[in-house]
């Protein structure tokens, strides 16, 4: 159970992209700590190990499938949401698409990909999400960002710039949403230890920078970041609207 000044009993939460990784950290610590959260992904299949993870932990959890990117499978999930359950108290917008390439074989339709995925769909989902909110004057939208976005490095052009935005994006939603009672902030994670970064972990190279670079000198494990998102969701972060919150074992505040 959560320590009940982080409750989120009664709380229902929306996480993008949540099959695995850190969406799906950040869906579980929300359930543990009360909320009912609607799992997110293209594929009912690749959510079910998730959900019954949850479920056998006694959690609560169902998911929503759909296409962050997709404008018109998100207006039916979110039709869907509010028929089913009228409200939407937290938003986890948390798919984010990479494409390590340098700049000169980075095309027009890659930078317009990676902005779609990475900044309007997340527009899109905050949009939708504050819809529900705004007649409760209450809610809690949550980005999730990079340490790619105030730091770059070479050959990541399109992911920086589409983090770096999302940050910007979440400052507009707290200017904006602040008067009616919504907070938005974002999570700005650093290196992490997850399927998708799993031949990374894996490589020797890699390990060794990890180890010189970052203070704490490990990756982070998915479950290390589960604590910002119940924080900023959570009554206790009432008064924190316009934060990017960087979770990445102290990276950027190193050099
Ligand atoms: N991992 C890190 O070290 C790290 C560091 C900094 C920032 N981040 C950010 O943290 C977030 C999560 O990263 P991650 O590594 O945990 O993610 P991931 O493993 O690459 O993907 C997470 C989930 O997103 C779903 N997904 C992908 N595209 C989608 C779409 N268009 N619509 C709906 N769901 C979609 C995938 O499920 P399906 O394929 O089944 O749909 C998958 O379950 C991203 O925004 C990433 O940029 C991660």
């Amino acid at each position: 159970m959560a320590h009940p000044l982080f409750s989120l009993d009664g709380k229902l939460a929306l996480v993008t992209g949540a099959a695995r990784g850190l969406g799906l950290a950040m869906a579980t610590s929300l359930a543990r700590a009360g909320a009912l959260v609607l799992l997110n992904g293209r594929d009912e299949a690749r959510l079910k190990p998730g959900l019954e993870a949850l479920r056998a932990e006694g959690l609560a959890a169902a998911p929503l499938v759909f296409d962050v990117a997709d404008e018109a499978a998100l207006e039916r999930a979110f039709a869907a949401l509010e028929r089913e359950h009228g409200r939407l108290d937290i938003l986890v917008s948390n798919v984010g698409l990479r494409n390590r390439r340098p700049i000169d074989q980075l095309s027009r339709a890659d930078m317009r990909e990676m902005l779609e995925v990475n900044l309007t769909a997340p527009f899109a989902l905050a949009k939708r999400a504050a819809a529900l909110m705004l007649p409760r004057r209450r809610g809690r939208l949550i980005m999730v960002t990079s340490i790619a976005g105030p730091l770059s490095r070479s050959g990541d052009a399109a992911y920086t710039a589409s983090k770096g935005g999302l940050a910007a994006l979440t400052r507009s939603l707290a200017a904006e949403y602040g008067p009616h009672g919504i907070t938005a902030n974002a999570i700005a994670p650093g290196f992490f230890a997850t399927e998708t970064n799993a031949a990374r972990v894996a490589d020797p190279k890699i390990r060794s920078f990890i180890e010189q670079r970052v203070p704490l000198r490990r990756w982070g494990e998915p479950h290390e970041i589960g604590g910002a998102a119940v924080f900023l969701a959570s009554d206790e972060a009432s008064y924190v609207n316009g934060h990017v919150l960087t979770v990445d074992g102290g990276v950027s505040a190193s050099f």
